[in-house]
């Protein structure tokens, strides 16, 4: 049987880890799996249905009754939660507010790592999010920790935001993503942090080109040693 491949992919909010994954993902034939995209659906379905955000308990009871499905679709990729689809709903403001707070619990992030094994089980995988190098693909065969500049990220989701033709505050932009990252990185379990044999990748001033050129490079040596 031919050996499994993993990519994993962390670092903090818009480093450009989606965009980057997903076309190296694509250039290579793996499936490309957006964990932040789990945690973002289990935000969107407990603030639809009033549950406390609050109460890791029942988050998990929640999630145990949640069905999550990540569909490739041409370049881009679908997010369905109960067979509706949020691809656009996960990425408004009130839920980018709340995800760290529902996945700071242990009992949620056990189910949602257990979740996420299981997709990197029969296939090759390029997946990004937060912990992936460090527990939920610890043998990952490639390991990238993406980082930019929070006034480089700021702008790229200013920018994103435009071209949805929305009329984005930067310095707004900027606070979210700094308190969400500081979130992450100080939360008890599977905090934001580089595994220690993952390779930093600072992109401020790389192309998206440039990144994914660097990721495959990676991939190749590895698939080559
Ligand atoms: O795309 P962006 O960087 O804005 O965030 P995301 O990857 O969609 O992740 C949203 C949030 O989910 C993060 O800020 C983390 O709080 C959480 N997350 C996590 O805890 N662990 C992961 N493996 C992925 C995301
Ligand atoms: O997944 P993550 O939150 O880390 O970031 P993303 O959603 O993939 O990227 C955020 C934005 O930055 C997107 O609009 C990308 O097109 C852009 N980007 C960029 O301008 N330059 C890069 N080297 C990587 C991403």
């Amino acid at each position: 049987m031919e050996r499994l491949f993993q990519v994993a992919i962390d670092g903090p909010a818009a480093a450009g880890k989606s965009t980057v994954a997903k076309i190296a993902a694509k250039t290579l034939g793996y499936i490309y799996i957006d964990t932040g995209a789990m945690y973002r659906s289990l935000t969107y379905k407990a603030l639809k249905t009033e549950t406390d955000l609050n109460d890791g308990h029942l988050l998990k009871q929640l999630l145990d009754h949640t069905e999550i499905d990540l569909v490739q679709e041409g370049d881009g990729q679908k997010v369905f939660v109960d067979h509706e689809d949020v691809t656009e709903r996960i990425r408004y403001p009130e839920v980018s507010a709340h995800v760290s707070l529902v996945s700071s619990f242990e009992e949620v992030r056990v189910e949602m790592v257990s979740r996420q094994r299981k997709m990197a089980e029969s296939c090759s995988v390029v997946m990004d999010g937060r912990d992936i190098g460090t527990h939920v693909l610890p043998n990952a065969q490639v390991k990238i920790f993406l980082i930019a500049s929070v006034d480089e990220r700021a702008i790229r989701r200013f920018r994103e935001e435009e071209r949805k033709g929305l009329q984005p505050s930067l310095e707004s932009l900027k606070e979210a993503i700094a308190l969400r990252d500081k979130k992450d990185m100080e939360r008890e379990v599977s905090p934001l942090v580089k595994a220690e044999d993952a390779i930093a990748l600072d992109t401020t001033s790389l192309s998206i080109d440039e990144v994914v050129e660097k990721i495959l490079q990676l991939v190749k040596e590895k698939q080559l040693s």
